[in-house]
């Protein structure tokens, strides 16, 4: 047990976040700050994502090579888009960090390291690289989580909160479950229609239309369109409609096999 010790106020401190649940430590937003792509508001600020104020969660089904578990998406990213299909990128090179994996494991984040590798996974193998290509070209631009947003910024602190928001949601959204739901299956005979794909998926973000991709008429990824509410960590999501037209034939669109 944790007896009180002025030297042992931050372990307290560190006790009590676990006990809580807490992890960010980012400044309150109050509960009638607006919606991010729904206000004329063009200041950005801690509780309001501007100009990146849509955000993507965008996943993967890999089949050449075959990444992640046979029968799960995997986590491509969550990225800032500007409420209109364009999007800022590699925002803050200062911030660019090559250590991401250290980064998590020192802020005792090791089973989200080893949820990645297993659900966030790069389709050459290199875990690291794929992971610092998300966080610099898409985590440094949401300007809810930059340093100054946080009450006793510790460094990187908001990288971790950026990696857990981001696998969070994605546990949240289970697109092979929404398909199956549906009917709709890896097959390497059967073909479904554009619209009974997004149909399925409508189901799991409250009836808003899910961006579909197919490559070589092989769906192949999905993106979940959100607005938010406050900071992207402790904020709260809206599900709104795709701002980017699928990029899938009508008809005859495969899902094949991971395997
Ligand atoms: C990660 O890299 C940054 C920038 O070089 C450095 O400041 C930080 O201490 C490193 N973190 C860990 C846990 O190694
Ligand atoms: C990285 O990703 C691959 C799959 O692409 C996975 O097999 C591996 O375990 C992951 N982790 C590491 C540390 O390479």
């Amino acid at each position: 047990m944790f007896q009180f010790n002025p030297s042992k106020g931050m372990l307290a401190l560190a006790a009590m976040n676990l006990i809580t649940g807490t992890t960010a430590n980012l400044k309150t937003c109050a509960s009638s700050s607006g919606f991010s792509c729904q206000s004329s508001s063009t200041t950005p600020t801690c509780c309001f994502n501007y100009p990146g104020g849509a955000f993507l969660q965008t996943q993967f089904w890999d089949t050449d090579p075959v990444t992640g578990p046979s029968n799960s998406w995997t986590i491509h990213g969550l990225w800032p888009d500007n409420c209109d299909g364009t999007y800022e990128a590699n925002c803050d090179s200062s911030r660019a960090y090559t250590n991401i994996t250290e980064i998590l494991q020192a802020q005792d984040r090791s089973d989200l390291v080893s949820y990645m590798d297993k659900y966030w996974v790069d389709i050459n193998g290199d875990n690291e690289s794929f992971w610092e290509h998300e966080w610099g070209k898409h985590g440094t631009c949401i300007n809810t989580i930059e340093p100054s947003c946080y009450t006793g910024y510790e460094s990187q602190e908001e990288v971790g909160d950026y990696f857990q928001k981001t696998v969070d949601l994605f546990k949240g959204l289970d697109t092979y479950k929404a398909l199956a739901a549906a009917g709709i299956t890896p097959s390497n005979s059967k073909t479904y229609t554009a619209g009974a794909i997004k149909a399925a998926l409508a189901k799991v973000h409250d009836g808003a239309e899910v961006y579909i991709s197919c490559s070589s008429g092989k769906l192949n990824q999905v993106w979940y369109f959100f607005n938010v509410q406050g900071n992207i960590i402790d904020g709260k999501y809206e599900a709104v409609d795709s701002l980017t037209s699928s990029a899938c034939s009508k008809s005859g669109i495969k899902y094949v096999p991971k395997n």
